[in-house]
């Protein structure tokens, strides 16, 4: 999540041309151990190069399963004060924005991880789709994720410059009931978000589809994703 820039005149003429018209990525993903993979190395929103960043996904029984992979990761910067839901975007995190359906959501799930291994995980109302400053926006957190299943796990490689978490995010959350996912729709997007001592708060945003603004929150862009 980023909410440091409010480019509230831009969102305000944007958010009602977005819909329907955009061309969106897709990708299908296969039960688990297969995978289905994206990667991304453009910034939000100027298309810029940025750091490459991949995405595995998978789903099993009762879980989705994405592998999150940060290349040419220099900063490996985090608070090491913070915990599980605490403002975790403001420093280096990778992201996935989840929601089962195949409609532009109003309410849909935010995860996030940063190196420390910390998690984010709440779900995101946000009626008028495009984060208009005159529209609600709240969050409903996951106020036990580990009694609920979620589980993340995070390498740091300084030398290959690269930065691994593997998370798992129970599909009970989408109302996906046990060996049901195969056949499922999904809208998703992945972010991830670059600073350093040097730099922050300033930071460097990517994405899957990014948005035509510095806000992940623009649900038009989410892509289609289809576990086959
Ligand atoms: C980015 O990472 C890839 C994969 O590790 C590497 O091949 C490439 O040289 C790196 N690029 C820069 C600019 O460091
Ligand atoms: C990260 O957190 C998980 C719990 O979600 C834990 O099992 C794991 O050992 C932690 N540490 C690392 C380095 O991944």
């Amino acid at each position: 999540m980023y909410r440091g820039l409010a480019f509230a005149a831009i969102a305000s003429l944007t958010g009602s041309v977005l819909a329907s018209s955009l061309k969106v990525p897709k990708l299908q993903a296969p039960a688990c151990p297969h995978k289905g993979t994206i990667s991304y190395s453009r910034s939000v929103p100027d298309l810029d190069p940025f750091p490459l960043t991949q995405v595995d996904l998978c789903y099993t029984d009762t879980s989705i399963e994405i592998t999150f992979t940060a290349y040419n990761e220099t900063n490996f910067f985090f608070d090491p004060a913070q915990g599980t839901n605490d403002d975790i975007w403001a420093y280096e995190v990778m992201e996935a924005f989840i929601y089962r359906g195949t409609d532009d959501p109003q309410m849909y799930f935010e995860y996030e991880v940063n190196p420390n291994n910390v998690t984010y995980q709440a779900f995101i109302y946000n009626p008028s789709k495009t984060r208009e400053p005159d529209a609600p926006f709240d969050h409903m957190f996951v106020s036990d994720p580990t009694a609920d299943g979620f589980t993340a796990t995070t390498e740091l490689d300084r030398e290959a410059e690269t930065w691994t978490s593997h998370a798992s995010i129970p599909l009970g959350f989408f109302n996906v009931d046990v060996g049901k996912a195969r056949g499922t729709n999904w809208r998703f997007n992945f972010f991830r978000t670059v600073t350093s001592p040097e730099t922050y708060p300033n930071q460097e945003l990517g994405g899957w589809s990014p948005p035509n603004e510095a806000s992940f929150h623009e649900t038009p862009y989410f892509g289609h994703v289809k576990f086959i």
